[in-house]
């Protein structure tokens, strides 16, 4: 009886919150007869391929009540001014859709604005620039521009997508060298608030720019952006996986603290080895054919379990991890913190991965830890050189600098099957960064009280972060970019979108 007035509840739910508002629809279909064609319901097949399209197979089931994709920027002028005139409709802008939080690039029962139909890569040889629409992945992009021997400063992972990627920062192989891939933007081509088509660049709005590299989707729509040129040849790399734990870490932490060539990059994820422990599997890039000797230090003396790296194009080097967005069909979390290098205390990254061995172990038992909450955590280095670079190229809106300290950031990741491990596993990634941040301040004074030279401000990394971090709130010049996008967002629409919040 109980189950059967549960089930009739839940139908009923379903029914009811499934249900999209009379003037959503209307909405729907105001856009409907402004960009003919381009607009489409449930059970229409570019519906059921662009919403079928998310990292996180979860967004799938928010299902909006219409996806438009328009491919002309004057089309998303249309559709801005449209969704103008009905002030209660939600709806949400996707490029990739690779952002793994619910209500970013997707919405329920909303308007769903897919760029995924503007696409295009355009080499500038004589102004030494890219012009690059939002639409499309970063595998391509990399592959058409090599052609012509140069690239952008982008993705490393060859599925993700360019428009989200490009909004929230972006951390590249090459930012030690040119800084975060939202530091090469010089204009963007943006429909904002009001409709109208800007272009904001570097000269004419310097401010608004930095504000907006790496401000998220809460300024407009970005339909081109125009980024600065680099030559690439062939480039030095590949994964490595190590078995040993103690002298992985510490050759971690000499790569974090002492990185002195801004060519080198390296990405350090560990996950739980089947047979026990850990296995730690490291992505090493070098932008030329041959690293000198030392470039990565201690990593240098380690027998790696399985090599890969090799001399190859970057394109394949892009392309080589486990990537595929539709191939991934598992539900997925991101979480973030971005943290302070300590010189005095190398054992640290083990502390802190131990501890989420145990966070995700202890709460989870036989199948439901094949099935459940997988544990990968990556250590990514942040440092001065990031820093340096982003500064000579007018800085992004995480303010990093060259005279900081070193730093790094925590992403962690969570993979899962079932919907009803939702809360679970977000939960287990929350129990970890609120552990380190209890503890944060007193291994950062004890550090202190040894000689290191700590970094204080440890502003979030947008495009690794989960929803409820407070993001832009980390940022310090805040209340400037608050009021920047107070500026072009006068009315405050786009508080309606997914995404970091003003
Ligand atoms: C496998 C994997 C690897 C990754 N590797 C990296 C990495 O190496 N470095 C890194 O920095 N990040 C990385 N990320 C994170 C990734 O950058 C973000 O998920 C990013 O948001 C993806 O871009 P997208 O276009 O797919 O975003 P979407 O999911 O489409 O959008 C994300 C957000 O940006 C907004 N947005 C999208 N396009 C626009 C636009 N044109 N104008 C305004 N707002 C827009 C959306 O509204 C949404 O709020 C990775 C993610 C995955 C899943
Ligand atoms: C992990 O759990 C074990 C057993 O419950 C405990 O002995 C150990 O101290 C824990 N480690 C951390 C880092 O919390
Ligand atoms: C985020 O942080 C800023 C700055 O500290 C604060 O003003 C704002 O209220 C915070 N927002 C939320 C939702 O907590
Ligand atoms: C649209 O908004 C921008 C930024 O606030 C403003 O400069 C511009 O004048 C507005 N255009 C119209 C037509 O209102």
């Amino acid at each position: 009886m109980r189950s059967v007035t549960l089930l009739a509840l839940q139908l009923w739910s379903a029914v009811v919150v499934a249900a999209p508002t009379p003037s959503t629809l209307d909405a729907c279909k105001a856009i409907q007869s402004a960009v003919p064609g381009k607009l489409f319901y449930p059970g229409d097949g570019p519906y059921k391929q662009e919403n079928s399209d998310y990292y996180n197979i979860g967004l799938s089931e928010l299902m909006p009540a219409c996806i438009v994709r328009p491919t002309l920027t004057p089309e998303v002028a249309e559709i801005v001014k449209i969704l103008n005139k009905f002030a209660d409709v939600k709806f949400a802008v996707k490029s990739g859709g690779h952002d793994p939080n619910a209500g970013h690039s997707s919405v329920r029962d909303g308007v769903l604005i897919a760029l995924s139909q503007m696409k295009g890569v355009e080499y500038d040889k004589a102004k030494k620039v890219v012009y690059l629409k939002p639409g499309g992945q970063w595998s391509g992009v990399i592959k058409e521009l090599e052609k012509d021997g140069v690239t952008i400063v982008g993705g490393r992972i060859g599925a993700v997508g360019l428009g989200g990627y490009l909004m929230q920062g972006g951390l590249s192989y090459l930012s030690s060298q040119y800084g975060m891939a939202a530091d090469q933007i010089v204009e963007y081509e943006t429909v904002l608030a009001n409709g109208t088509i800007a272009h904001i660049n570097q000269q004419t709005n310097k401010d608004l720019v930095v504000a907006m590299r790496g401000g998220g989707d809460q300024f407009g729509i970005t339909t081109k952006f125009t980024l600065t040129a680099y030559p690439i040849g062939k480039i030095w790399g590949g994964i490595r996986i190590f078995t040993q734990r103690d002298p992985t870490f510490a050759a971690l932490h000499d790569f974090i603290g002492g990185q002195k060539d801004p060519k080198a990059a390296i990405i350090f994820t560990t996950m739980s080895n089947p047979l026990g422990g850990s296995l730690f599997l490291v992505f090493f890039f070098y932008d030329g054919e041959k690293p000198p000797a030392g470039t990565f230090g201690k990593f240098e003396q380690l027998r790696p379990l399985i090599d890969m790296v090799k001399v190859q194009p970057y394109s394949d080097m892009v392309s080589l991890a486990p990537s595929s967005s539709t191939g991934v069909t598992m539900r997925t979390a991101f979480r973030s913190i971005t943290l302070p290098y300590l010189a005095s205390r190398p054992g640290w990254y083990s502390e802190i991965e131990a501890k989420w061995a145990n966070i995700t172990k202890s709460k989870l038992s036989g199948l439901a830890a094949l099935t459940g909450p997988q544990h990968t955590i990556a250590f990514q280095p942040f440092g001065p050189l990031i820093g340096r670079a982003s500064e000579a190229r007018g800085g992004n809106s995480m303010g990093i600098k060259g005279s900081d300290p070193p730093r790094f950031i925590l992403e962690i990741t969570s993979l899962w099957s079932d919907k009803k491990d939702d809360e679970a596993a977000q939960g287990y990634a929350r129990a970890l960064t609120e552990w380190i941040e209890q503890q944060l301040k007193e291994v950062s004074g004890q550090a202190s009280a040894k000689g290191d030279k700590v970094a204080d401000y440890l502003p979030y990394f947008m495009n690794d972060a989960f929803a409820e971090q407070n993001v832009t709130g980390s940022y310090r010049d805040y209340e400037r970019f608050k009021r920047a996008k107070a500026g072009v967002d006068p009315s405050g629409f786009w508080t309606r979108a997914g995404g970091f919040k003003y």
